[in-house]
């Protein structure tokens, strides 16, 4: 092989570019027991740059920062024969001590070797001090400390003006914990606005503070055909109530009595209701468990949501029944199957009349 390569290299003289490459292959060949420069495995390391070694060099092999050797030699030497003696050395991650534990918190870490990593959090309503993360340092150390969960306090909860807060749980000094709650209350007659509910949050203050308003409802007013008990005032106080009464005939629907609610407004006034006129002249009406000839119905006058019945026929069975009505705010719906009698049966005839046959 050199000769014909050296051969070839006659054929162009010339070419000074070629002659260290030439030299090299001159040197590598016919000097067959030089050692190259031996390939390292993982994290193993050597001084030097150098590529080739003559028989008998000598190597010192190292592990590189962050590593540890185990097994050996860490010495290999050139033999004749070109080879490297042969070695176990291998080089392992240094190990940091397992990392303590953290209290009201979690760590995460997958290994505890150069450059594995921990990564601290703490549960909630804790907040963390010092590093949420350490690294396995090349000297078997962590990087830092293990942080601290310090629990999230708020300070005392804002109160309103003219109110208070009752805590859910009694607390020592001026600080309060993570997630206590309150509620808020108004002296009378304040009324809150906005939230009842406290809680001490996340950011280590309270939820807003509610406001104490004092509510003033204006004066109701009267209702139609009725009257407004008490004396009449300027304005009045949150709850305070307000009685209705009906005139006369008029009945009272809705609730006897309003309070001024938290908005300012009314509850809903009650209204008075009329009563109703008999639109019949001649006939016999059912009324309150009694029958009674229209004439005798003195005065002829139902109140609101009174009921009676008049009797209507049914032809076809020659029979009489009672159809019933109720009387509503002054009007009185006569049933259609009513049949106003001539006036010569109303005379005469009386016990034709549905009212007086036979009832169905
Ligand atoms: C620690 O947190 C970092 C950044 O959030 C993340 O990349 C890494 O995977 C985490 N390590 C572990 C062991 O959870
Ligand atoms: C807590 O209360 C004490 C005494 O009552 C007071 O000296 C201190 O300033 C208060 N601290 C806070 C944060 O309000
Ligand atoms: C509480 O603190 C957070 C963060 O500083 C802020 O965004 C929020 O508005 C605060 N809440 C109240 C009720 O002051
Ligand atoms: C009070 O009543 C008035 C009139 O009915 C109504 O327009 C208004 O919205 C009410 N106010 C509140 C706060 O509900």
């Amino acid at each position: 092989m050199v000769f014909i390569f050296l051969q070839k290299m006659e054929l162009i003289p010339t070419s000074f570019l070629l002659w260290p490459f030439v030299l090299f292959v001159i040197r590598t060949s016919a000097q067959e027991n030089v050692c190259a420069r031996p390939e390292l495995t993982a994290n193993i390391e050597m001084d030097g740059l150098q590529r080739y070694f003559n028989p008998g060099a000598e190597l010192w092999l190292s592990c590189k920062r962050g590593y540890t050797s185990v097994l050996g030699p860490r010495k290999i030497v050139c033999g004749d024969s070109g080879q490297w003696t042969k070695t176990k050395l291998m080089c392992i991650p240094k190990r940091c001590p397992p990392p303590d534990p953290l209290s009201n918190g979690e760590l995460y870490y997958e290994d505890v070797v150069f450059q594995s990593t921990i990564n601290y959090t703490c549960n909630e309503g804790y907040i963390l001090t010092g590093n949420s993360m350490a690294v396995c340092l090349a000297d078997g150390t962590w990087s830092t400390r293990v942080p601290k969960c310090k629990p999230l306090t708020c300070g005392l909860a804002p109160i309103p003006q003219f109110g208070m807060i009752i805590y859910d749980k009694r607390i020592r000094g001026n600080t309060t914990v993570y997630s206590l709650g309150g509620t808020y209350r108004c002296l009378p007659p304040y009324v809150l606005f906005g939230n009842v509910r406290a809680e001490c949050t996340i950011n280590g203050n309270w939820t807003e503070t509610p406001e104490c308003r004092v509510v003033t409802c204006p004066p109701p007013g009267n209702i139609d055909n009725g009257y407004m008990s008490g004396d009449v005032k300027k304005d009045y106080d949150f709850k305070e109530t307000v009685k209705y009464g009906c005139n006369g005939d008029y009945v009272l629907d809705g609730s006897l009595e309003i309070v001024c609610q938290g908005n300012g407004n009314w509850s809903e006034k009650p209204s008075c209701k009329g009563p109703c006129h008999v639109g019949i002249q001649r006939a016999r009406i059912l009324y309150r468990g009694r029958k009674v000839w229209i004439k005798d119905l003195r005065p002829n006058k139902l109140l609101h949501k009174e009921i009676v019945s008049v009797y209507c026929k049914d032809k076809a069975r020659n029979c009489g029944y009672a159809v019933q009505t109720q009387c509503f705010d002054g009007e009185l719906q006569i049933p259609e199957c009513f049949e106003q009698p001539s006036r010569a049966d109303y005379d005469h005839h009386l016990s034709s009349l549905p009212s007086e046959i036979t009832q169905c």
